[in-house]
């Protein structure tokens, strides 16, 4: 292992994790933000989900985007993607101010990011065939005029890269697929899809810890095969830590630490930082439920 890198076994699947440390803040910045702001509601009735928030996401880096419910995770990752409007700051994609300000524009953007959301079963349309959504991609990606037989290659690839079989899924709807097995269909669309940028919003949040540990690995596998950037967004600082280069805490709508997984886990500076971690249940110990509201 070279001197610039620090390796992570993950305790759930024996996995090792090689971090670039040095390497990736050298390589050139594919979403940049000064100031994002979102504030939502008008008058008194103001919420500010997300408050001047600044961050620089580089090309190939897993960034984790750690903090708990409330704190703005999926307001600023729906600014990121273009579906919400941002009230104030700038985004930078590319090295250039973003530009979504047609629909075609917006086109173009989602071909270089994609998401994957918390909940599976809100992403798909429910008249479409799982064949239909798999399809979808291929067209996105330019490959309309492939013969069937080449897109029936590509849809086969895709599921068996997240252990799917399509034979199996072909006339099925998303609805009557398991919530782990849909939230698979989802990595298999992103592999089709290679965008440059995957929003990972709580992708396992649905999932028993075996397949989450599968879900991350795939994660991770096509993030070295393609080189995509992966934001991570979650609530859990434990994870974070195992699979991420870069960590971003979040609290109120703010970032208050950000720095290297194993900077802001191994030596938080911030309080909330030291909070989340000591709130992370350690399975020998009894737990201290003292503190907990009704
Ligand atoms: N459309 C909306 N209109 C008004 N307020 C909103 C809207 N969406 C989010 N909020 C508010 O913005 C704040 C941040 O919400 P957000 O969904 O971004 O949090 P989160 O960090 O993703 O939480 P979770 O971990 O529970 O998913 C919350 O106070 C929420 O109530
Ligand atoms: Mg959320």
């Amino acid at each position: 292992m070279k001197t610039n890198e620090s390796c992570v076994i993950s305790p759930e699947n024996q996995s090792v994790q090689i971090r670039h440390l040095e390497d990736i803040q050298s390589r050139p910045s594919c979403l940049r933000g000064k100031g994002v702001t979102k504030i939502f509601g008008t008058g008194g009735k103001q919420t500010v989900a997300v408050d001047h928030v600044d961050f620089d996401f580089h090309e190939g880096e897993l960034v984790s985007i750690v903090g708990e419910s409330g704190s703005g995770k999926t307001t600023l990752s729906k600014m990121l993607l273009g579906l919400l409007n941002v009230t104030e700051g700038e985004i930078f994609y590319q090295g250039k101010l973003r530009d979504i300000s047609t629909a075609k524009k917006k086109r173009e953007y989602w071909k270089g990011i994609q998401a994957i959301f918390q909940d599976p079963f809100s992403s798909f349309n429910v008249f479409n065939k799982i064949d239909t959504v798999l399809l979808d991609c291929i067209n996105m990606c330019g490959g309309r005029h492939f013969s069937k037989e080449k897109k029936i290659e590509l849809m086969t690839e895709a599921c068996c890269f997240v252990n799917l079989k399509y034979a199996e899924l072909t006339n099925k709807y998303p609805f009557e697929l398991s919530g782990g097995q849909m939230q698979r269909l989802m990595i298999a669309r992103v592999f089709l899809l290679k965008p440059k940028i995957l929003l990972a919003d709580e992708p396992t949040s649905m999932i028993d810890a075996c397949s989450r540990a599968t879900i991350l690995d795939m994660l991770l596998h096509l993030r070295d095969e393609t080189g995509m950037t992966i934001l991570f967004i979650t609530h859990d600082i434990g994870l974070s830590y195992y699979i991420s280069d870069d960590v971003y805490i979040m609290e109120h709508g703010k970032f208050v630490e950000h720095g290297t997984a194993d900077e802001v886990i191994l030596a938080p500076k911030a309080d909330y930082t030291k909070r989340l971690i000591s709130d992370v249940p350690k399975i020998y110990e009894p737990w201290d439920l003292s503190t907990v509201k009704y």
